[in-house]
């Protein structure tokens, strides 16, 4: 188990090219029927590196063998540009072969009690347990500048002891109603990556790694359980961080 191990580099497609080839050398390889578990977040990062990924050899990874999920989902209708889905759809899933059923949306366009419902029966029809929890064999996550992460929002850290797989939560600012899975499926996972670019994010991510300080940001409650935890990063995102608290790609 590795706990923030901090990598960082030097454009947005290294960094791309380093979580495909992570992604692809975690697939089941062989005739099996086991499936990769992943879970996406929503936002500009994702969104960024997503779309490099979509021009890859995507062939390299048999799609078939990945199950696709979602960390949270903001509750608009699939098509809306607001939506977590709708972005994954735009920048990936309309460009690569994975079969209709491999694919689990969030349905944003639901009552947002009755989704978070809905959803934790579809995760765990459809995932791996270990001792009665879910365990994703990989989560993406990115960080808001609040320290946010899923849509797990400052004062809002109960959502780590919750007793749920996911729960309908409201955007502290915008109001908006949010399905986003809780700390303790997320901190279960085998794999927990954040993705995190740009300079607007240092100053936080600062915060975040430097554990002594800050302990209430929900994105320091992170902390898989027997997973590993991964930062990937690139240089401007870095910028405040000590040069040997990471390792340059
Ligand atoms: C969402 C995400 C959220 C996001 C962070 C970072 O639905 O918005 O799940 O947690 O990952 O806000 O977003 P950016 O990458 O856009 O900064």
């Amino acid at each position: 188990m590795k706990q923030n191990e901090v990598l960082v580099f030097q454009t947005i497609e290294n960094l791309s090219e380093y979580l495909f080839s992570l992604i692809s050398d975690k697939i089941p390889g062989g005739r099996g029927d086991e499936y990769f578990t992943l879970a996406l977040s929503g936002g500009s990062t994702p969104k960024k590196i997503l779309s490099q990924i979509s021009g890859f050899d995507k062939n390299s990874i048999d799609w078939k063998k990945v199950r696709l999920f979602w960390v949270d989902e903001r509750c608009v209708p699939p098509d809306d540009q607001e939506s977590n889905y709708n972005m994954v759809y735009q920048n990936l899933l309309n460009t690569i072969d994975i079969p209709e059923e491999n694919i689990f949306r969030i349905y944003g366009e639901n009552n947002p009690e009755n989704e978070a419902l809905r959803y934790s029966t579809i995760l765990e029809k459809n995932i791996y347990s270990e001792k009665g929890l879910l365990k994703f064999d990989m989560v993406l996550l990115g960080l808001g500048e609040d320290g946010h992460t899923a849509s797990i929002f400052p004062g809002n850290n109960s959502l780590f002891g919750s007793a749920k797989y996911c729960e309908a939560v409201v955007h502290p600012q915008s109001g908006q109603h949010r399905i986003t899975l809780t700390g303790p499926v997320i901190n279960n996972s085998d794999t927990v990556v954040f993705l995190v670019t740009g300079k607007s994010k240092a100053g936080i991510l600062q915060r975040v790694l430097n554990q002594e300080t800050e302990t209430d940001l929900p994105a320091s409650k992170v902390k898989p359980t027997k997973g590993n935890l991964l930062w990937i990063i690139d240089k401007e995102a870095a910028g405040q961080l000590d040069k040997d608290s990471y390792k340059s790609m």
